[in-house]
């Protein structure tokens, strides 16, 4: 029987927090995981390569079988997924879907906050792209939004130094900048796919109170909302529990680093895509 499973994609191993909280909560589905880690980060490329890089993929899963992919990477969200839904699948795959993690978190982080001040910490492309700031004003116009680029934490978090004192300096120096420009805050948002491995010590260096919201649980939850109410989508999906993991780079590598984000063994297999 031909395989329809659900796409998970990243440009690395960061999507697998997020993948961890669809696979728990939704076990039954067949999934596909592909980190484009030959190209990866994607959080300081421009929009056009984005789109393209992201595209590529998504147009890898649709040959795989799958009906519905989740861009787990904020960065793929924030800069290519409107382009893809609007311009690229009513040409491409006008049956398929593709959806993102910043609707689903903007739709909910309102009820989070008390204060009405919620910080945004993303990758530079995240955050100058502003969709945040949209999506969250458009649910909740009354909230402030602060953004805060953290370049240096996806750079630490994959080269496994996200324990290290040097974590410790640039989580603290990030959370200092923030605060210097915004007062307030009871609510952060951490809007990459690699920061709930740093969770420990932002955690550490915010006043006690804030909320630290990562984003796996409730882009999980939207998406079972979503397959409950798209049941045309959700007929499609073969349903035999299984889970893939694809890489554009190293299989061993990201062996390696995928178990520490996925948090148990994973085995890739690797794919070649142009461009
Ligand atoms: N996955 C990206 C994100 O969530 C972080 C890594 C990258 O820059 O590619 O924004």
């Amino acid at each position: 029987m031909a395989s329809h499973p659900i796409g998970v994609f990243d440009s690395g191993y960061g999507g697998l927090t997020v993948f961890k909280s669809i696979a728990s909560l939704l076990p039954q589905y067949d999934y596909i995981y592909l980190g484009d880690n030959a190209r990866a980060p994607y959080g300081n490329r421009s929009f056009d390569t984005v789109h393209q890089y992201t595209l590529g993929c998504v147009e890898w899963f649709f040959k795989m079988g799958c009906p519905l992919v989740i861009l787990a990477c904020n960065t793929a969200s924030a800069k290519a997924l409107r382009t893809i839904q609007q311009q690229d699948l009513p040409r491409i795959a006008p049956d398929k879907r593709v959806l993102g993690v910043i609707r689903p978190t903007a739709e909910i982080i309102g009820k989070y906050t008390q204060s009405g001040s919620v910080a945004v910490l993303g990758t530079k492309g995240t955050v100058n792209s502003d969709s945040y700031k949209l999506e969250i004003n458009k649910f909740f116009p009354e909230i402030n939004v602060y953004q805060k680029a953290c370049p240096m934490w996806v750079p630490l978090v994959e080269y496994g130094e996200y324990q290290s004192e040097g974590a410790d300096y640039f989580v603290k120096k990030y959370l200092d900048e923030l605060h210097s420009g915004a007062t307030n805050i009871d609510t952060i948002l951490l809007a990459c796919t690699h920061y709930p491995l740093l969770a420990d010590k932002i955690k550490k260096y915010l006043p006690h109170g804030i909320n630290i919201v990562s984003q796996g649980p409730i882009v999980a939850d939207s998406l079972a909302d979503y397959l409950a109410r798209h049941t045309e989508i959700e007929h499609q999906l073969t349903k035999t529990g299984s889970k893939h993991f694809y890489t554009t780079d190293d299989t061993a590598d990201f062996d390696n680093h995928a178990s520490v984000f996925f948090g148990e063994k994973v085995q890739s297999e690797y794919v070649h895509l142009k461009g």
